[in-house]
């Protein structure tokens, strides 16, 4: 049994095949129509959430299966002190496969280390999103052509922002990319991303002012300033705005510059730019969907050709 915790527990050729597999659905929708017919899917969701949950569960009902589960912990016998582990042992007897999210980081991995069916890490506190990151390399793979050769700048909370922990250490295992951090020197990536990119001996920058790098990128991927994560309302005020892309900015950035963002938004894009054809983050989420289909299918056994097989 496989489960996903991190972007990194797929090879990059398991993940070239989830992605075939994601552009096939795409195209030929009805086709997956009652692959899941009788499975269940338990979403565990003890943190907020629009995208990841609805577009698991839409994925879910695409394939023919069906949901369960709980949007917030208060609904859940989390509230009378319940653990993780025994959540999941339960969840285990209901449903086939579960994906999680906590405001804790390594949550899902002791569930997974508990469960009975397959989990899925739906996002852990300021640590992983791999779900998030299949979504965004599907993207990218998509509209780009490639998962090679470009020079991508990741602007605002870069400290808490965990789709962007697991992106960076996804991206890593392509060639030729030139990282381009963009933050104010409070919300800068964690120490642990530089090491893994001294490591491989990356190419990255690390920038305040998005002005000044915006015309190089190929790629600019936003972020919202994580307000749950901050130990104070104040500083959280002082830097929510720090960035706000906006068409005069846009104005400097290549002319097929892609603009790609995990949303929620708040305010660091302007919605003038939504009706900018290099604007992608809407379709981004849709992408979402695919890569949530073929995962399910590939957890669930049901797409037998995209992992190795085991020796
Ligand atoms: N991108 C993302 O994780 O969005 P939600 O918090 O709405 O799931």
């Amino acid at each position: 049994m496989r489960h996903l915790m991190s972007p990194l527990d797929f090879s990059t050729d398991e993940l070239e095949r989830l992605f075939v597999l994601a552009g096939d659905i795409e195209k030929n929708m009805p086709k997956y129509a009652h692959v899941c017919d009788g499975k269940k899917l338990a979403t565990c969701f003890y943190e907020p959430s629009t995208r990841t949950r609805l577009s698991f569960e839409a994925a879910m009902l695409n394939l023919g299966g069906n949901v369960l589960g709980f949007s917030e912990a208060s609904s859940s016998s989390a509230a009378k002190g319940e653990s993780v582990s025994d959540t999941i042992r339960v969840i285990s007897c209901y449903a086939d496969i579960c994906a999680i999210r906590h405001p804790k980081e390594g949550a899902p991995m002791v569930a997974a280390s508990r469960s009975g069916i397959p989990v899925i890490n739906a996002g852990d506190g300021g640590h992983q999103h791999p779900t998030q990151t299949l979504t965004d390399l599907l993207t990218i793979r998509s509209l780009n052509g490639t998962l090679n050769n470009f020079t991508i700048g990741l602007c605002g909370d870069l400290k808490f922002g965990r789709t962007v922990h697991s992106l960076i250490r996804a991206l890593l295992r392509y060639e030729n990319i030139n990282f381009v951090f963009i933050s104010p020197d409070e919300l800068k990536v964690p120490d642990y991303i530089t090491n893994a990119l001294d490591e491989k001996n990356a190419s990255y920058k690390e920038v305040t002012k998005l002005e000044d790098v915006i015309g190089n990128l190929d790629i600019l991927y936003m972020t919202r300033v994580q307000r749950e994560r901050f130990f104070n309302e104040e500083d959280y005020i002082r830097l929510k705005d720090f960035y706000v892309l906006t068409k005069e900015k846009m104005a400097l950035a290549k002319e097929n510059m892609m603009v790609l963002h995990p949303l929620p938004r708040v305010n660091e894009i302007s919605v003038e730019v939504d009706d900018d054809p290099r604007a992608m983050y809407f379709k981004q989420a849709q992408y979402g969907v695919y890569v949530r289909m073929a995962l399910i299918m590939t957890l669930l056994g049901l797409a037998p050709d995209v992992l190795d097989k085991e020796a």
